[in-house]
């Protein structure tokens, strides 16, 4: 079956199913505010129930960031109260310093405090969100023009970057907006040209991370952390980069984040099984290994975007293409019965250990918060006048 039949074979997102899908995603917030308020969302589901957790994880935005959804549907003050109490918690978490030596702080604070000050104004959050800036901008590394993700700066066995880091960008263009200092869109500027030229193989898979050399900078190789082996094509990585594409082609009109994007696409739609919902690495196209619901909720909000920045037949096959996937997920994915969980989307994967990869196996065939965050987002974002957080 050509990837054209199989992706007609979903159909599109209905209205009476997008609205229904919003109200109970909204319902499962709001339920969830009594364990979550002053508490954190563990970055997975364990049996499909998301236990609380201090602030301390790089997945810690995703939760205040389905609160701002909520409310931005709704216009419930419960939930502008929350997720203002989430900011308070964001800014200790800044000021102290706690667990944010890594480069995922657009992650951390573009849906939770960036989101903050463009829906309430909330200086506390802007406060937050530049700091947060400041810090991601000591990671970038000029020997080599990118932002080291984790670990311990210069080690060569730590010098690399990762595709997804492609999403911590829009805290830096919105910091120089902000500050008028032009310091951390230049950065994020550069990093996104570096990930552009080293980390899209010629077949349009991509690599999950890049290693480049700390001695002059060239760019060394390409592995994996969290996909099945380092030629293979991590599925989250490979949304990563749709939606990191579009949100670089909305700061920096470079064709190439274009033709880049729709080449990526063009990778993931040959990949799909039969539902639009990839397995959780590319090498696998049937078979029982687990999904990744995240990548399908994250590669609509890509679509979503791009369709939002070029117009005519593309941006109206795009959007298409987004409410077949959304629709896929409503329909197979969503969580419509809080008994069975309190997250809004089964099936995703953080990390599922291979032989070939580096991780440690956990959140697997679960719900993963940056799954139910973007599956929210796709839905707002279906709804045509959402302002992005990011
Ligand atoms: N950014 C890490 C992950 O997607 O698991």
């Amino acid at each position: 079956m050509s990837f054209q039949t199989i992706i007609e074979a979903v159909a599109p997102l209905t209205d009476t199913e997008h609205a229904a899908a919003i109200d109970v995603a909204c319902a499962q917030v709001e339920r969830n505010l009594p364990a979550f308020t002053y508490q954190a969302q563990n970055h997975s589901s364990v049996n499909n129930v998301y236990p609380a957790v201090a602030n301390n994880q790089w997945t810690a935005g995703f939760w205040p960031g389905q609160i701002w959804l909520a409310f931005e549907h709704t216009a419930d003050p419960v939930f502008r109260h929350a997720a203002q109490i989430q900011v308070q918690s964001f800014l200790h978490r800044i000021e102290n310093r706690i667990e944010t030596d890594h480069h995922d702080m657009g992650f951390l604070y573009s849906p939770s405090c960036v989101a903050a000050w463009k829906l309430v104004g909330d200086e506390d959050a802007r406060r937050a969100a530049i700091l947060a800036a400041d810090q991601l901008i000591e990671r970038y590394q000029p020997v080599g023009q990118f932002i080291q993700a984790w670990g311990r700066k210069g080690v060569a066995s730590e010098y690399r970057y990762i595709i997804d880091c492609l999403l911590n960008l829009p805290l830096l263009y919105w910091a120089s907006d902000e500050t008028k200092d032009p310091k951390y869109r230049d950065i994020a500027l550069i990093h996104a040209r570096t990930t552009l030229a080293n980390s899209i193989r010629p077949d349009n898979s991509t690599y999950h991370t890049f290693y480049m050399d700390p001695e002059t900078g060239a760019p060394s190789h390409g592995a994996t952390k969290q996909g099945y082996s380092d030629d293979s094509s991590w599925a989250r990585g490979q949304a990563w980069g749709i939606y990191g594409m579009a949100l670089s082609y909305r700061y920096e009109r470079l064709p190439e984040y274009l033709d880049t994007f729709e080449r990526l696409l063009d990778y993931y739609l040959t990949r799909l099984p039969s539902d639009l919902v990839p397995y959780w690495d590319m090498i696998f196209v049937d078979g029982d290994e687990p999904r990744d619901s995240s990548s399908a909720a994250i590669t609509a909000c890509g679509l979503l975007e791009m369709s939002d920045l070029v117009g005519g037949d593309r941006a109206e096959g795009w959007r298409d293409l987004a409410r077949r996937m959304t629709g896929s997920l409503v329909r197979g994915y969503s969580v419509t019965d809080p008994a069975v969980s309190n997250g809004q989307l089964l099936h995703g994967t953080y990390s599922k250990k291979s032989p070939f990869n580096t991780c440690r196996g956990e959140g697997v065939d679960e719900c993963v918060s940056w799954g139910d965050y973007y599956y929210m987002e796709a839905l707002m974002r279906l709804k045509g006048d959402w302002s992005t957080y990011w």
